[in-house]
């Protein structure tokens, strides 16, 4: 076990159980790293990377920049917003004038489900899907796994419900392809407005009452309400939302248990989830950012070993 079973990683769909036991494993290394006074290493020293973004990003982007950079890449980072791409250069031309630069491996965020894929089967670049519109996040997922097996020892034989906006969230997907990976029991909970219909396929259970699936879980994962990937209404209004499934202490006080409360960011305060409890011991919020690097660290290492010299 210490190779992936794939050349890129654009989803969690496509990795074993055993390629994300050797990510943990790995990140759990990287962790230690950059947590020494010299946090750098100088693995890949003649590996070059173009980070590109096709949309928003602050703590996906900079933590692939920062895991880049402590494992001495070169690194190259592109934002679509002042790019070319505002003259209407296609994404295909766009990376492969990037990888014409000599360009091993390509991190990227778009809008459109399925871009990853598409890159991966154009270019010889590795590539990372650092978010397909509302398809995969795969990073996101395992440094949510890995943070939860820091917290409570173990993913497997957890319960995690994940709560909000499933319908139109890559965290979510990837969340739960995880979770099932590694032995966990997933629930999703939220308006039946926000949960996609396909979703008794993922084998996962389904719950309409916050309170109820917070009873059940030993960990909650609070997703963002995306209103930008929203065309219609979903919900009367944010306000009547956050009263039916936003998190507040009063709440987590009365469920009379200890429970661990992630959020992949950025958070909505006072709609998923209050100041009191995003900022609370019970939270493991800037624990999952701070995971991130290691994390990420993990998956360029570890696809980088695939590239052909
Ligand atoms: N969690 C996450 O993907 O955050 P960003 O959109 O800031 O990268």
């Amino acid at each position: 076990m210490d190779n992936l079973s794939v050349d890129h990683l654009t989803g969690i769909k496509n990795l074993t159980e055993n390629d994300i036991q050797l990510i943990l494993q790995t990140a759990e290394s990287f962790k230690q790293v950059i947590n020494r006074p010299i946090k750098k290493v100088p693995s890949l020293r003649d590996i070059t990377i173009a980070n590109l973004f096709f949309e928003n990003s602050t703590r996906t982007r900079l933590s692939f920049e920062l895991a880049q950079k402590r494992l001495s890449a070169d690194v190259i980072n592109f934002a679509a917003a002042n790019s070319s791409v505002k003259k209407g250069e296609t994404l295909i031309d766009t990376v492969n004038n990037i990888l014409s630069m000599k360009v091993d491996m390509v991190v990227m965020r778009h809008p459109n489900p399925g871009a990853a894929v598409f890159l991966s089967q154009k270019v010889k670049a590795k590539i990372i899907n650092a978010g397909d519109g509302t398809h995969e996040h795969p990073t996101q997922a395992l440094l949510d796994a890995f943070s939860i097996k820091e917290r409570l020892g173990d993913v497997a034989g957890k319960k995690v419900v994940i709560v909000g906006d499933i319908l139109h969230s890559r965290v979510a997907l990837s969340n739960i392809l995880c979770l099932q990976k590694l032995g966990a029991e997933v629930m999703v909970c939220g308006p039946a407005t926000l949960i996609p219909k396909y979703i008794d396929q993922l084998g996962v259970k389904v719950e309409h009452n916050l309170r109820k699936a917070l009873m059940w879980c030993d960990v909650a994962n609070m997703l963002r309400i995306q209103l930008e990937r929203q065309d219609i209404k979903y919900f009367p209004s944010l306000r009547e939302y956050s009263m039916q499934y936003g998190l507040d202490k009063e709440l987590l006080d009365s469920l009379d248990k200890e429970i661990v409360i992630m959020h992949p960011g950025p958070i909505n305060r006072g709609v998923e989830i209050t100041s009191d409890v995003a900022d609370s011991e019970h939270s493991i919020i800037l624990d999952q950012v701070e995971n991130g690097v290691a994390v990420r660290m993990a998956c360029t290492y570890l696809l980088a070993g695939k590239i052909k010299v």
